[in-house]
Formats: C-alpha cells, structure tokens, sequence
C-alpha cells in the first residue's frame, strides 16, 4: 500500500489547448487518487480559479480520458494578475488565492505554456499559494525543458498534412505553401517540414530573402522536379523586416510576434482576439509572380491543435503528471516538470517565466536541413 496522503491539489488547463491535455489530467489525478489525495478540477483556466468554478474530480471522471482531444476541465487565456473584467483590466489575484483557500489546496498545478508559468509564478509571489506546472505547448517554446507536450502530436498532423500536399502538387505541378503554427518559433514547422520533406522551410528565426526562395524553386524546376512544397511558420519575418526593427532598436526585435501576428478586434467584439492574418498568402502571391509556377495555399491552423494524441504525448503526460504528484508529496512546490534527457526533473519556476525557448540557427535540425537540399529563406 502507498503511504496515505490528506492533501488537496488543484488542476487547471490553461492557454491554448492541445492533444494531451486530457491524458496529463488523469496522469495527475490518478497518481493523487493512488496516494489517497483529494483533487479538484477548476474550470476554463485562471478565470474559474478566480470565479470558484470547480468541481471534484473523481475516478470515473479521469477514466477513458486518455485519448481525448482537448481538455475536459476547458481553458482561456486569462491571467488573474491581469484579467478582464467589464472592459477592465484588474488584478484579481486575490480572489484566485480566496478560492485556492476556501478549497483548502496544499498546491495548484497549473498545466500550460508560458503565459501559464509566467501567471503560476506570479501567484506564488503575489498572493502565496504553492504552484506546480506542466510543459505544455503546440509550439514548443517553453524554456528548460528539451520538450512540451502536445508538439509532438501537433508534428505529427502537420508532417502528414504535408504528406498529403506532395500528391496533389505534383500532379498539378504547382507550388503548394503550407502555414504551420507555432507563434514566434519555428519548433513545429521545422520539424515537420523535415519529416515530411518540404523543399523549403521558412521559421522566425530565420529571417528569409523571397527572392533567394524563387532561386531554390527555379532550380529546382530546371532538374525536371515538378512541384515544390514551402512550410511556412505563421510568425516568419522577411530579411527587410527583421532589419528594419533592428534599426528600430527594438531590442530582441525577432523575439517579438511580427506584425501579422498580432492580434485584432472586430468593433463590438472589444477583448475578443480575432485570427490572426494568414502570411502564406502572401508568400504564395509573390512565389507565383517571381516564378511564374502557378501556386496555392493551405493553412493547417487548429487542425494541429485537434484530435488525440500520438503515443509519445501520452507517454510524456502521463510522466509528467505522475511526476507532478510525487514532488507535491515530496513538498516540491513552486516548481515546473521538465523533461531533461529521459528523465523528468523539477526545474524552478523563476528559471523558466519569462523566457522562450525558440530555435537556435545553429541547431541540429537547421544543419539536417541544409544537408537535405532544403532551403531554408537563404542562399
Ligand atoms: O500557442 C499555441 C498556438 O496554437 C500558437 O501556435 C498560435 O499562434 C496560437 O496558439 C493561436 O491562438 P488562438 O487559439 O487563441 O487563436
């Protein structure tokens, strides 16, 4: 029998959604539950923790949830230290903490990306209360882990979305862009690119030369090649951009989400995001003027965020949130599950709020490019 526990944990989902989300909340509650601990689910994000919205999870709740899409618990983008309220924004961290005190929690774990550890620490900080979180993002870009959950399986769609484009393009012999998410890092295109065989990869942190990509296409045309797919990430910024922010002084300028990243409102929708602007338009209008090969554009948005997820996610969020329980017990708090190598480790959540990880130019996966005919927005 495990050593009896009277402790009560919190879980939230916050920030965009993703395969695994689902598969991390039973990995949690089910460890808890082993080790006799009592777990509340909070609904949509901060918001429910400051709204006391919540329910208790039990085991049935968390049974046959592990290969499910999305999160039962739901998520939102609000953070309790700037939340939204009638137009306004207010610092609700003390009615987050009031609810955390009035369910009696010993610590909050908090699943998502780094808006997510950036508020969980600001929670610790500002009002007190013991936070845990989990890695987790489409994107990839959470600092001190070698890996979040929900990448991998947002890869996997993307690579086969690729897949797919290779058939139609060549037998219309067209150039077909394909815009895959991943804000302001190049984590997911890159790899799917990679692994579905794209011609030519476009990440942020790469600043391209359109011209130098029409060069690549051109010649590949003359070697008899028919078709040409171009993965581009949503927040790629061209050579003129990025130099004309760094003339800007704008300090870490291609840090910052490029212009048709940023979001917009709708009158009558104020405090509502709206999509944001797709760029593979824009790269396929001026690919098919400078080439002069007809091309077509996909944009596989929240497709990549849909659906179950691949066995690698399952796994890694199960670790994870067995993980996460076995600090708590351990009185591990304030803390971040990180995967490192093969193991998972606590890593402090001051080394993590706050920074991105976005991709190195000199990373392994750029050189595996290159070495593989792939143009990557230079020559
Ligand atoms: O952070 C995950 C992510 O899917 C990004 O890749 C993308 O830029 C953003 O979320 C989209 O957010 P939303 O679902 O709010 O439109």
């Amino acid at each position: 029998m495990p050593p009896k526990s009277t402790q009560r944990i919190g879980i939230l989902t916050a920030g965009g959604d993703c395969p695994g989300l689902n598969a991390a909340i039973r990995g949690v509650s089910k460890a808890a539950m082993h080790y006799g601990m009592t777990v509340v689910g909070i609904r949509d994000g901060f918001r429910g923790l400051v709204e006391n919205r919540t329910l208790l999870i039990d085991n049935p709740l968390v049974s046959g949830i592990l290969t499910q899409g999305g999160t039962f618990l739901g998520s939102s983008r609000d953070r309790p230290h700037k939340m939204k309220v009638g137009g306004k924004t207010v610092d609700m961290t003390a009615e987050a903490v009031r609810t955390y005190n009035r369910l009696k929690l010993d610590c909050l774990v908090c699943l998502g990306g780094n808006g997510t550890q950036k508020s969980a620490l600001a929670l610790s900080q500002n009002g007190g209360i013991n936070v845990l979180t989990l890695p987790k993002t489409i994107d990839n870009d959470v600092a001190e882990t070698d890996i979040t959950f929900g990448f991998d399986s947002a890869m996997a769609i993307a690579t086969e979305a690729i897949d797919r484009l290779h058939t139609t393009a060549t037998s219309h012999q067209r150039i077909i862009v394909c815009e895959i998410m991943g804000h302001d890092a190049g984590w997911l295109c890159l790899g799917a690119g990679i692994a579905g065989g794209a011609d030519v990869i476009l990440i942020p942190e790469i600043p391209y030369d359109l011209a130098a990509v029409a060069r690549h296409l051109s010649r590949r045309h003359k070697a008899g090649k028919r078709f040409s797919i171009v993965a581009v990430a949503e927040g790629i910024v061209s050579v003129d951009e990025a130099a004309a922010r760094e003339g800007s002084g704008k300090s870490g300028a291609l840090r910052k989400a490029p212009s048709h990243l940023e979001a917009f409102t709708a009158p009558g929708t104020e405090g509502i995001r709206l999509v944001h602007e797709p760029v593979a338009s824009r790269i396929a209008r001026q690919l098919q003027s400078l080439t002069g090969t007809e091309a077509r554009v996909t944009s596989l948005g929240h497709v990549q965020r849909g659906g179950t997820p691949t066995s690698f996610d399952r796994l890694l969020c199960t670790r994870f949130g067995t993980k996460a329980v076995e600090l708590i017990l351990k009185g591990r708090n304030n803390v971040m599950v990180a995967l490192k190598g093969n193991e998972c480790v606590p890593v402090a959540l001051e080394k993590v709020a706050g920074r991105k990880r976005t991709v190195p130019p000199d990373h392994a996966w750029v050189q595996t490019a290159r070495l593989t005919e792939t143009c990557l927005g230079v020559d």
